[in-house]
């Protein structure tokens, strides 16, 4: 396996099977050529004039490949097998949550029921479907200790805009207009963004020693501007704040709205529940906890579950179950007329395909087998932290806030870096070469050269072991030679990028033929 992971470091020219294998889809037309032809046509031809206006039209045919079936076949399977994946090795990319997802819920969520339904279909029409997106609102309030759920927000992110949405229609309707929104230093990104975006003012609170809100400087920013708190617990540093009944506490008695960014929600099903710690809004991102697959622009979703005090502002349309109780099936419907809702977030009812493979992975776990996912989530964490805590990897990528962790923790890649030369980034890049994607790399921001990781439940012990064990060789061999994780990685498909200038630069137009 070693040799594998060091073959040359010098630049080697593509070979020609090389070239050929990285050629791109536009790179392989032919022209005329094609995947499928089609049978005559058996119905009267009607103009293109008569079935598409003109001023609809493109001028002049798009500029597409002109390929066989193979080809297009062998191409992207070329290139899914050029990605990293859950599907070929631990992804422990900390705050993403990348565990594997049952296949079982694909497999529901493949039943043409479920994936060929129209999202125009009439809901007198679509009764299962809504009746599994009520029972799946059902779940995710019980789950979330909050009554009400939208399953309309499209990701965490969405939801976090919808929450602070609600926040502006519930203070407007009280007749106050408040201006800040208060965020820890150690919040997601997308906290901060979204805040922006609602219009208002993000006021940033300092994290303490042990790694929590610090409630003095909390304290110090409480007043009568504040709109809402918003926060992730456990944090991004992977530890549940011990004083959350505290912090919730002050900003409610001082009016504000309380929002809980439900990332980390894979901590604690089963065990609290954010309606419980006092919060009013909470964001659940179904592509994380439940059955699937976070990132890659994929489809997604991020229900938010809230409390009376919000729940007339949520969005239209409101999925409604009637006749219940009189002995008749119960009839689900939509209901649009909700005078003080902040309005449609998207169109249609949202990704109902994601809907299904959770409200499959609910039901098939049950309440019992999501308290114990949530329990081997962070006695998987803990056991890798106990083990990085051993030898060199314990002295040079110490943990940042030592204490029991949640599903997470952050390791400080700063004594690696003094003292051999080595940064957090090279590290991450040779964790490729051991068979393990990267963990997340400078985040959050407040520890220096941070390396975060979430080994998540389902990994198994060995799986573990592996990774502790792959932590303490890229360190060893940096000891004798830095430049071994320098240049790394060596095994992928493609080597080490310039990551800046991919995103500052991005080439994203096909060279023209030539
Ligand atoms: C803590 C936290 N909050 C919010 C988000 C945003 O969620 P999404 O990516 O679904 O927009 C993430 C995503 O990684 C996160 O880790």
């Amino acid at each position: 396996m070693s040799g594998t992971r060091t073959p040359p470091t010098t630049a080697e020219t593509p070979t020609a099977q090389q070239r050929e294998r990285a050629a791109t889809i536009f790179e392989r037309s032919v022209a005329g050529r094609r995947a499928a032809t089609l049978p005559q046509c058996d119905v009267p031809e009607r103009s293109l004039d008569e079935l598409i206006p003109r001023g609809l039209r493109r001028e002049r045919p798009a500029d597409l490949p002109e390929v066989s079936e193979p080809e297009i076949v062998r191409h992207y399977n070329r290139l899914s097998r050029r990605n990293f994946d859950l599907d070929t090795g631990p992804y422990p990319l900390g705050s993403c949550t990348m565990k594997h997802n049952p296949r079982l819920n694909e497999r529901v969520a493949a039943l043409p029921g479920h994936a060929r339904l129209h999202p125009a279909q009439d809901p007198k029409r679509a009764q299962g479907a809504l009746e599994l997106m009520w029972r799946l609102e059902r779940e995710l309030a019980e789950i979330c200790g909050l009554p009400h759920v939208s399953l309309q927000p499209s990701a965490g992110s969405h939801g976090e805009l919808a929450g602070l949405l609600l926040t502006r229609a519930y203070h407007a309707d009280r007749g106050e207009e408040r201006r800040t929104v208060l965020t820890p230093d150690t919040a997601h990104g997308t906290n901060p963004a979204s805040v922006t975006m609602a219009g208002y003012e993000v006021v940033k609170v300092a994290t303490d020693a042990r790694g929590g809100v610090d409630l003095d400087d909390l304290r110090s920013k409480i007043d009568e501007r504040v709109a809402c708190l918003m926060l992730t617990n456990p944090n991004t540093l992977g530890l549940f704040d011990e004083n959350i009944a505290e912090i919730t506490r002050l900003v409610r008695d001082a009016g504000g709205t309380l929002y809980y960014d439900g990332a980390n929600l894979n901590a604690i099903m089963g065990h609290t529940r954010p309606g419980d710690m006092g919060f009013d809004i909470v964001h659940v991102n179904l592509h994380k906890s439940f059955s699937q697959p976070h990132g890659g622009g994929g489809p997604g979703a991020g229900p938010i579950a809230v409390s009376d005090r919000i729940e007339p502002f949520l969005p239209v349309p409101r999925l409604t179950r009637s006749g219940n109780g009189d002995g008749a099936a119960p009839a689900f419907d939509l209901e649009y007329e909700r005078p003080k809702s902040i309005g449609r977030l998207r169109g249609f009812q949202g990704n109902f395909g994601v809907f299904v493979r959770s409200y499959a992975y609910i039901r098939s776990l049950g309440g019992d087998g999501l308290t114990e996912a949530s329990e081997t989530a962070v006695l998987n964490a803990n056991y890798l932290l106990a083990r990085l805590r051993e030898g060199r990897t314990g002295r040079l990528l110490p943990i940042a806030f030592d204490r029991r962790c949640m599903h997470e923790f952050v390791l400080s890649g700063a004594p690696a870096k003094r003292e051999l030369g080595v940064k957090t980034l090279d590290i991450a890049k040779r964790l490729l070469d051991f068979g393990f994607h990267p963990p997340t790399i400078y985040f959050p921001l407040l520890v220096d050269e941070a390396l975060m990781v979430e080994p998540t439940e389902t990994e198994t012990r060995e799986g573990l072991d592996a990774l502790a064990d792959a932590f303490e060789e890229i360190l060893a061999e940096a000891e004798r030679d830095p430049e071994i994780a320098r240049s790394a990685p060596y095994t992928t498909p493609v080597r080490r990028l310039d990551e800046a200038a991919a995103s500052r630069r991005p080439v994203v137009r096909q060279p023209a033929a030539g």
